[in-house]
């Protein structure tokens, strides 16, 4: 049945076409023409619908918003974005990190914490997660640590022997592990968790002072968690929960908001702290920095056309504006290349002009050319030069001092620095005796699911590292003594 003219069917290059239904054919029941350029291009077109999925995290939803400053922190950062009044529009993506596109939401696993900023110096990427540590402070280690959470060679299954066998080889996971199988390790939904920088990054003020912080966005929805056996029941039931849980939100009025806050240390106290501060697998506990207000992110608008607008989103930790600078977290560092370079292989070296990645400010730069470029580039195409073309400017860098000779080494420690002191706190100070119980069950669940008996071993000696009561009550429960 025709439609009315204005919204008729077009092929790609806008030409009406004469059939959604029917292909050109000699007579009703003879053969397909070649020349049926519609039917190929349909073909052609659903052939190359997927790119690549993101590596880790490839299963996420996102949203659009706006960040509000609520306080003053021109005293720490000179950065537009967190100057008293800003209001600037963001992206959002949250995230699992293991699982596929597909895979269910309520894995028990660590969410993402993406943030886009588009402020009037460039875009601002916090790339951040629903933690304040991670399972490693060396990059070296991140890409094993990911093969070891994905799927095995040989029958393509995810595997527990494979888990454990990492992580108790790798003492300094044991704070982040606690955090996972805590109750924490399975929001109710995106929008009931906390999203961390994680990272200890640099703020530079008007007058080039420096101080080291850290991002904690706090929900205001409240946190809330599913147990083992909610999530297990969700992720058959409704393997996009959480995806239809912030659409159906931000559909209906309900938009999410979190408060940002952060920990200020000042510069030169980072040398002596009793913790490394650099360190990604430790927080700096509360009572030595307490969190400062900011401003809040709140959520509401979805995402039209979800492949261009959250699977194209390209956040990458190097895009940091002026007043924002890295630490030297070696973590922090790695992933300043990283996340680039996965943007040019999944999508080519032009992403950053897919709308979504596209900075709210005008663009001076001298890349050119290349796969799929669209905006135009101008003349001089060098620099320097005597023709009016874009200039750089040397104070537009931040930094810290660093000297010593080239080795493969690990941090040196600071006086407190223990890869179980951290866990350990949590387990005994922060966890209550009911939140303790259910860890126990996550890891006896999860250490009885196929972990060989080596492994086994030290996994128990590895929770008696965390706490010893916690560990002895693991053992037990997977060994039944
Ligand atoms: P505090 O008592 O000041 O803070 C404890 C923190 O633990 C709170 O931020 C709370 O978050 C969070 N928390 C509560 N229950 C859980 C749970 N089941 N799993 C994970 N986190 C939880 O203590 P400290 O700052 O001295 O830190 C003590 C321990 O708390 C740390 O070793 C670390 O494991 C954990 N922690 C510390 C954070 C930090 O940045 N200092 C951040 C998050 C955890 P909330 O207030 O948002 O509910
Ligand atoms: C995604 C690398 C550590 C948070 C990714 C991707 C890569 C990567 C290659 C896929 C990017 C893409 O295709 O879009 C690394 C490396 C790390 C590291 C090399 C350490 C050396 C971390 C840490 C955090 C983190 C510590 C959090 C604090 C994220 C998030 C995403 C992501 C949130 C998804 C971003 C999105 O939603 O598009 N990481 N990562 N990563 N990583 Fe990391």
């Amino acid at each position: 049945m025709a439609k009315d003219d204005k919204n008729r069917t077009t092929n790609d290059a806008g030409i009406p076409v004469a059939s959604d239904e029917y292909s050109l054919t000699v007579g009703a029941d003879g053969p397909i023409l070649l020349q049926d350029h519609y039917l190929i291009e349909q073909m052609a077109n659903f052939n190359r619908e997927h790119i690549p999925e993101r590596q880790p995290h490839a299963k996420g939803s996102g949203a659009f918003g706006y960040f509000e400053v609520t306080k003053d922190m021109s005293a720490y950062t000179k950065a537009a974005v967190f100057q008293p009044g800003a209001k600037t529009d963001t992206l959002i993506r949250f995230s699992t990190v293991a699982g596929e596109k597909g895979s269910p939401d309520t894995w028990r696993d660590p969410r993402g914490f993406a943030l886009k900023f588009y402020t009037s110096e460039g875009n601002y990427d916090m790339v951040g997660n629903n933690t304040p540590v991670f399972f490693l402070r060396d990059p070296m280690k991140f890409q094993h640590f990911i093969r070891s959470q994905k799927r095995r060679a040989d029958s393509g299954l995810r595997d527990h022997d494979m888990q454990w066998d990492f992580w108790t080889l790798s003492p300094e996971s044991a704070h982040q592990v606690t955090w996972l199988m805590g109750d924490r390790g399975i929001p109710k939904t995106y929008r009931h968790m906390n999203g961390y920088s994680s990272h200890t990054y640099m703020w530079v003020n008007a007058k080039g002072e420096r101080f080291w912080i850290k991002y904690h966005f706090k929900t205001d929805q409240g946190i809330e968690n599913l147990t083992q056996a909610e999530a297990d029941r969700l992720a058959g039931e409704d393997a996009d929960a959480h995806r239809r849980d912030l659409f159906n939100a931000i559909a209906s009025g309900d938009y999410p908001s979190w408060t940002l806050h952060v920990q200020i240390m000042p510069f030169d106290e980072a040398q002596n702290y009793r913790f490394n501060p650099f360190d990604l697998t430790k927080v700096w506990p509360h009572g030595d920095y307490p969190l400062q207000e900011v401003g809040r992110l709140t959520l509401n608008r979805n995402p039209t056309d979800f492949h261009t607008e959250i699977e194209q989103a390209a956040f990458e930790p190097n895009s940091v504006v002026p007043g924002i600078g890295f630490s030297p977290d070696k973590m922090l560092l790695a992933r300043v290349f990283s996340y680039a370079d996965a943007h040019r292989a999944r999508m080519g070296v032009n992403y950053k002009q897919i709308p979504v990645n596209k900075p709210k400010c005008p663009v001076h730069s001298y890349s050119k050319d290349g796969a799929l470029r669209v905006d135009n580039v101008s003349d001089p195409v060098y620099a320097p030069n005597t023709k009016g073309g874009p200039a750089a400017n040397h104070t537009y860098t931040e930094k810290w001092e660093a000297s010593g000779e080239f080795m493969h080494a690990a941090y040196t420690p600071h006086k407190e620095d223990d890869d179980f002191v951290q866990a350990g706190t949590l387990v005994r100070e922060v966890m209550n005796d009911s939140e303790r119980e259910r860890l126990v069950s996550n890891v006896v669940g999860h250490l009885k699911a196929g972990v060989s008996d080596e492994i086994l071993k030290r996994a128990f000696e590895y929770w008696r590292n965390v706490d010893k009561d916690i560990g002895e009550r693991i053992e037990k429960g997977v060994t039944g003594g």
